[in-house]
């Protein structure tokens, strides 16, 4: 199938040696809503640019319905763009407005036609007399994609289209861009760094980081087997539990995967999974627990496949229809660089070389984007300098669960807890998903 758009090892840097872009490919289908996420200053608009011909590539293809488009010029390809600010001329009316792009493509054609269907489309024919100063942010946005939709372009690239609008107007705009672009059938690529916005909106969702694409999945399969752990710290909501652990493997007893004071003990027969946790033994990991991965057992006894844990209760969040409770259980917090403030531009940090890296390692070293640098860094503590802070939200307490209301619980409490092993995550040193394992393929309509 002729792609609509597909990206080859593109890479951009604006300063020398800086690429903020880093070797991308990435193929989008006809009629594929496709979203890039990621966090501020990843590169999401420079991509974006870069298929609208606005930006140049330094290296790597693009091609447009098949045909090689590095070369061609914004008005040559056929793309219309819908920006964060709403981007209207003000001494124009919305009729004008929408028509604009319309009059300079076919001059001497009417545009009345295509401009009054599209504003039935979008709902907004009471609008087209006033100019953009008489229109409220929303309605704004409207005449925008108006404007976008009138072309009929083949592709819409839309830029964090809903970031200055109040979150009630968010959400219906959102789900009638959703209609409208599935309407149109018209292939979408849609920044944003809201995973929930992605996550509803999105065929596919492409995750990047420091310019460097993680993942690119359906939302179900981005979050339930993220990548890594980046991947699976961007994406979710309450954000999953990440802790620092070490795989214990004795030969004659049940294997372990140790939190500080406490363990989980993986049930015998391991499962395959946990089986290829083996070749971790000794080694520091990250165990990464979903909020429905543990629950709250005062009253309860394991299932199958469910192992004990304890919290003690800092810190309850009520939260209407939800409780979250923050449990402080002796482990310590994983800490993901990059989640949500841009990482600072100009020398990019030097990952020191451990003992015993294998060569492995050090291929995956060469490979990994020196601006991203490795997803997550697990040292010893001679190599680091202070620990950074947890993330915003995740203090004081260390694992948070989610609750209904009417479980009453109170700073102080020690509370037992089950963690269903089926949802665990752990990723090795580099951030790097090796449970579930990574040669597992999305098998999720079980
Ligand atoms: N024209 C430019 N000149 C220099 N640096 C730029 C330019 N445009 C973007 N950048 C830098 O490139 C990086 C990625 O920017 P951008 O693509 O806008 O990120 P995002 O849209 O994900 O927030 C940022 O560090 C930004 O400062
Ligand atoms: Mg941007």
């Amino acid at each position: 199938m002729t792609r609509a758009i597909s990206l080859h090892n593109v890479s951009k840097a604006f300063a020398r040696g800086v690429r903020v872009v880093d070797r991308l490919s990435l193929d989008i289908d006809p009629g594929e809503f496709l979203v890039l996420l990621g966090p501020s200053g990843c590169g999401k608009s420079t991509v974006l640019r870069m298929i609208a011909g606005l930006e140049e590539a330094d290296e790597g293809e693009l091609r447009l319905d098949g045909e090689y488009a590095n070369d061609l010029l914004p008005a040559d390809r056929n793309i219309a763009m819908v920006f964060q600010s709403f981007a209207l001329y003000p001494s124009m009316t919305s009729r004008d407005n929408i028509g604009f792009p319309l009059r300079i493509e076919a001059p001497g054609t009417d545009p009345r036609p295509r401009v009054d269907a599209t504003a039935r489309m979008l709902g907004i024919e009471d609008l087209l007399d006033r100019f953009p100063s008489q229109l409220s942010g929303g309605e704004r946005q409207r005449v925008a994609m108006g404007r976008a939709i009138a072309r009929h372009p083949s592709v819409f690239l839309m830029d964090e289209p809903l970031s200055n609008l109040d979150a009630k107007l968010r959400n219906h705009l959102r789900a009638e861009i959703s209609r409208l672009t599935r309407e149109l059938g018209v292939t979408t690529v849609y920044v944003t760094h809201d995973q929930t916005e992605a996550m509803s909106l999105g065929d596919r969702v492409a995750v990047l980081r420091g310019g460097v694409l993680q993942q690119v999945d359906t939302p179900r399969a981005v979050y339930a087997l993220p990548r890594n752990v980046f991947v699976a710290a961007f994406i979710g909501t309450p954000r999953i539990n990440l802790l620092r652990g070490v795989v214990r493997a004795p030969l004659d007893g049940a294997m372990t995967v140790s939190l500080g004071k406490q363990a989980l003990r993986l049930p015998e027969p391991l499962s395959l999974d946990h089986r290829l946790l083996r070749v971790q033994q000794g080694r520091e990991v990250i165990v990464g627990l979903r909020s429905e991965a543990v629950r709250i057992a005062r009253h309860a006894t394991a299932r199958p496949g469910e192992v004990p844990l304890t919290g003690l209760v800092e810190h309850v969040e009520f939260q209407g229809h939800e409780v979250l409770v923050h449990f402080d259980t002796g482990s310590r917090p994983a800490v993901v660089p990059d989640l949500e403030a841009p990482r600072p531009t100009g020398r990019p940090p030097r990952r020191r070389r451990r003992d015993g890296a294998t060569v492995l390692d050090r291929l995956r070293d060469r490979a990994s984007s020196k601006r991203a640098g490795p997803v997550v860094v697990l040292e010893h503590p001679a190599d680091t300098g202070p620990e950074p802070a947890p993330p915003e939200g995740r203090l004081p307490g260390d694992l948070v669960v989610r609750t209904t209301p009417d479980i009453q619980l109170r700073h102080g409490m020690q509370v037992p807890l089950l963690v269903d092993l089926a949802h665990l995550f752990v990723f090795d040193q580099h951030g790097e998903r090796i449970c579930p394992s990574p040669a597992r393929l999305p098998d999720l309509d079980e």
